[in-house]
């Protein structure tokens, strides 16, 4: 592989949905910052004229509220559009005319997993692969096995500090401030272990169904969809030790250390919940057992961690839309202060990953007045600034500059399936929960912590 920037990007599934959603708006944000200084090739296998992909591509960024119409008469500029059958040498053929003289092109495989191995065949075989990156999207699999049979297909064209795995929440803001805060505040790190946690919860609540994306997630259900990836990830940036030394990949070999000790799921321990409407959802079986909401409890076998339960929560059709992680502290020893307390409460950090960036601190404060009575406040550091780069756009840039840094490497993503994979066959029905509530009752996993914690909307003053 070449540590020089790609010399094209090749978007394969550039009629899809994706691109549609995600990688237009992102590409125009890149031109507009005059970032995407390269030709952009869109492939697919409809016989589209490129007129209708610009159309598209304009009603993308309208949708996505991308008005800078600077970035799009730039992407415009340098997209061009090669149709063809992938199974087909022909395409490729046509696709290294539209290369030309270009080495170095970045591949985007924005396409049905089902696709990959033909794409990654077919572009083996066109011979312009030696210097160039690929982008996968998640799902890497659906378990274990096909996880490390997708990684085999890929390293026949690529080497694997070519292949860009993509987890758009690594690209967040909010989570790379996870890292961040844990690392660069010398107050966090002393009381960041069993010594003083007591547990830590993520929350990850959408208040919308599936949408229009019924058969794909009835494939997947909520456990491969975001707890094998996105919740994962953020189990690790919250349990992993300080990365060593500043070599580019020290943070993601302690990522994988900490996801290799946490324990396979037991299934006592998962609770799964289907709101009551999914299986009429288009594209969905009338006799659907996919879950769209699942709660479990993670365990880590590492000196930091042992006996502090993770604990981890998804569901769609929630009340609001809102990803927090609430890390509660041991409580404090008496209640001399407030002896009609039966105990104090005790302290927290509270990281808010979406839709806003916040990170607080809970403490217990004195009331003003007569007496020893106090409050529970929130210490909030807020940006008021939301962030500057969408997800998409921060990690093509990255892609782009052959920077890893990231992404998910084939290691972590195993070790990951390897943590969910006892749960996801089940011949047990998930248990129906009404549209807007919590999920079905989960009490018990979170019980002896103290409860669930729900998000509530983020005052904004
Ligand atoms: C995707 C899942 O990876 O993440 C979706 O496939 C989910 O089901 C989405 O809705 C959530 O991402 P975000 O950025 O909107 O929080």
């Amino acid at each position: 592989m070449t540590a020089l920037p790609s010399d094209a990007l090749v978007l394969f599934g550039v009629t899809g949905d994706l691109a549609y959603r995600k990688i237009f708006p992102a590409l125009s944000a890149l031109a507009a910052r005059g970032e995407l200084a390269l030709p952009v090739i869109g492939m697919a296998r409809e016989g589209w004229s490129r007129e209708r992909l610009l159309a598209r591509v304009r009603e993308s960024l309208r949708d996505a509220g991308e008005v800078d119409a600077r970035g799009f008469s730039m992407l415009a500029e340098r997209l061009l559009y090669v149709s063809g059958d992938y199974r087909d040498p022909a395409t490729y053929e046509r696709l290294g005319r539209a290369l030309g003289e270009r080495q170095r092109p970045l591949y985007y495989l924005a396409i049905a997993p089902g696709l990959f191995e033909t794409v990654l065949e077919g572009l083996a075989a066109s011979g312009c692969t030696a210097q160039a990156r690929v982008v996968v999207e998640k799902p890497f699999g659906r378990d274990l096995a096909s996880a490390r049979a997708l990684s085999r297909t890929v390293h026949h064209a690529f080497a694997e500090d070519a292949v860009f795995r993509i987890d758009h929440y690594l690209g967040k803001e909010a989570v790379q401030n996870l890292l961040y805060f844990r690392f660069a505040n010398a107050f966090l790190e002393p009381i960041w272990n069993r010594l003083y946690v007591d547990s830590v919860q993520i929350t990850m609540a959408e208040s919308a169904g599936v949408g229009g994306r019924g058969r794909f997630f009835d494939e997947v259900g909520s456990i491969r969809d975001v707890v094998q990836n996105h919740l994962l990830q953020i189990v690790a940036l919250l349990a992993m030790d300080a990365p060593a030394g500043h070599a580019a990949g020290a943070a993601r070999a302690e990522k994988v250390r900490v996801l290799r000790a946490i324990r396979p799921l037991d299934p006592r321990r998962v609770v799964r919940g289907q709101y009551i409407g999914y299986r009429d959802e288009p594209g969905v079986a009338p006799d659907s057992s996919v879950e769209t909401f699942a709660a479990l409890a993670f365990a880590i076998d590492t000196w930091r961690w042992a006996e502090v339960p993770f604990l981890v929560r998804t569901g769609k059709r929630l009340p609001l839309s809102a990803t927090e992680v609430l890390v509660r502290l041991r409580r404090p020893p008496l209640t001399t202060l407030e002896p009609a307390l039966e105990a104090l409460p005790p302290n927290h950090f509270r990281f808010r990953l979406s839709p806003e960036v916040v990170l607080a601190a809970g403490a217990r404060v004195k009331r003003p007045g007569h007496g020893m009575r106090g409050e529970d406040m929130e210490l909030v550091f807020r940006h008021a600034r939301s962030e500057d780069a969408l997800p998409y756009e921060r990690l093509l840039r990255d892609a782009l500059h052959g920077d890893t840094t990231l992404f998910t490497q084939d290691d972590a993503v195993e070790a990951a399936w390897r943590i969910v994979e006892p749960v996801l066959e089940t011949n047990r029905m998930p248990i129906p929960y009404a549209q807007g509530s919590w999920g079905p009752p989960a009490a018990a996993l979170a019980g002896a912590t103290g409860g669930w914690h729900d998000p509530s909307p983020e005052a904004t003053a």
